[in-house]
């Protein structure tokens, strides 16, 4: 079976994560920037352990300095994404990286994206995230140039980054200023670290989708409480594997979280990084979890329905994951 033509929705992917190898290594040479230590000798980006996979994100966003850089990646981006059967996406992307937290230079780039997607046939949501090593006061005033400029593309505001930095209470003013200007939430949590962060994010950051949140697992009251909620997680099980969160993917809990009546989604996370791709995320769910066309269907109608988009565009992609 390939299911490279099956319609997708992806609610989970980063922008700078997406980056294919070539282009990162494309922009450092037209730029004189050196990248030393970011690829290996094939070519791929190189890290250890998640703490180095975090490193060489950072180091590979050095290249990526203006709009006209950021609306070329969106572009490669949503050119893998319509290649992969996705339909409808929505891509998180660190203000951070895009001057710095500054709001005129982020509504520069943030227009410069849109314009790539725009020109795309997969329908685009972006979600701004904070990065939470950067701390409380980055992620205030990154969910401040969110707040600014939301609506139109940019609907939601989440979370990455290292998950056992400070707690999720420390980042509620930033969650609770995107929820005032209407954004859509979700958070990185239950991926490196155990249930409890999710229960401190459910706690105090209030949000709809868990990004991960596989690690829930661990404790049946939890998952009660992510069913009983329809909280739905964004699950990357290709990222979890790489990142070693399970040993390999037979491992992987996914089953073992829906039939705890937990709503989940698939998504790839940062694809090159990991070695996937949503074709290839669906493959290993059809031969290693038994997943079928209406599992597919199901879950992409799940990520519809929690998807952070107008209700005519929901209403109209819904119709596309109809069972088959
Ligand atoms: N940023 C990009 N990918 C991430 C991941 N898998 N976990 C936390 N932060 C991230
Ligand atoms: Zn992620």
């Amino acid at each position: 079976m390939n299911w490279k033509d099956t319609p997708k929705t992806e609610l989970h992917l980063h922008l700078e994560g997406a980056a294919p190898p070539a282009f990162i290594r494309q922009l450092a040479q037209e730029k004189s920037v050196s990248m030393d230590g970011v690829f290996d000798r094939n070519g791929d980006y190189q890290w250890a352990d998640f703490l180095a996979f975090l490193a060489t994100y950072e180091a590979a966003c050095e290249v990526l300095k203006s709009p006209g850089d950021y609306q070329r990646l969106v572009a490669a981006v949503l050119e893998k994404s319509a290649q992969t059967g996705v339909v409808y996406t929505e891509i998180s992307v660190c203000p951070d990286f895009c001057g710095g937290g500054d709001l005129g230079a982020w509504r520069e780039y943030f227009d410069a994206m849109c314009q790539a997607a725009d020109a795309s046939p997969v329908e685009t949501r972006f979600t701004v995230t904070a990065v939470r090593h950067f701390g409380p006061e980055q992620a205030r005033i990154t969910s401040a140039v969110a707040a600014q400029t939301a609506g139109h593309m940019l609907t939601g505001f989440g979370m990455g980054g290292d998950e056992n930095f400070m707690n999720p209470a420390d980042f509620a003013y930033a969650f609770d200023q995107a929820r005032e200007a209407g954004l859509g939430l979700t958070s990185h949590a239950g991926e490196i670290a155990g249930p409890q962060s999710v229960i401190d994010t459910l706690d105090h950051l209030k949000v709809s989708r868990i990004g991960h949140g596989v690690r829930s697992i661990e404790d049946p009251a939890l998952l009660a409480r992510l069913a009983d909620q329809g909280i739905v997680l964004e699950v990357n099980p290709g990222s979890n594997v790489a990142l070693s969160v399970y040993p390999d993917w037979p491992s992987h809990p996914i089953n073992a979280l829906r039939d705890a009546g937990v709503k989940l989604s698939v998504s790839t996370d940062d694809p090159p990084y990991f070695h996937t791709d949503m074709v290839a995320e669906y493959d290993h769910l059809h031969r290693i979890h038994g997943w079928g066309a209406s599992d597919f269907a199901a879950s992409n109608r799940i990520a519809m329905q929690a998807a952070f988009c107008d209700e005519p565009t929901r209403t109209r992609l819904l119709t596309t994951f109809q069972e088959p």
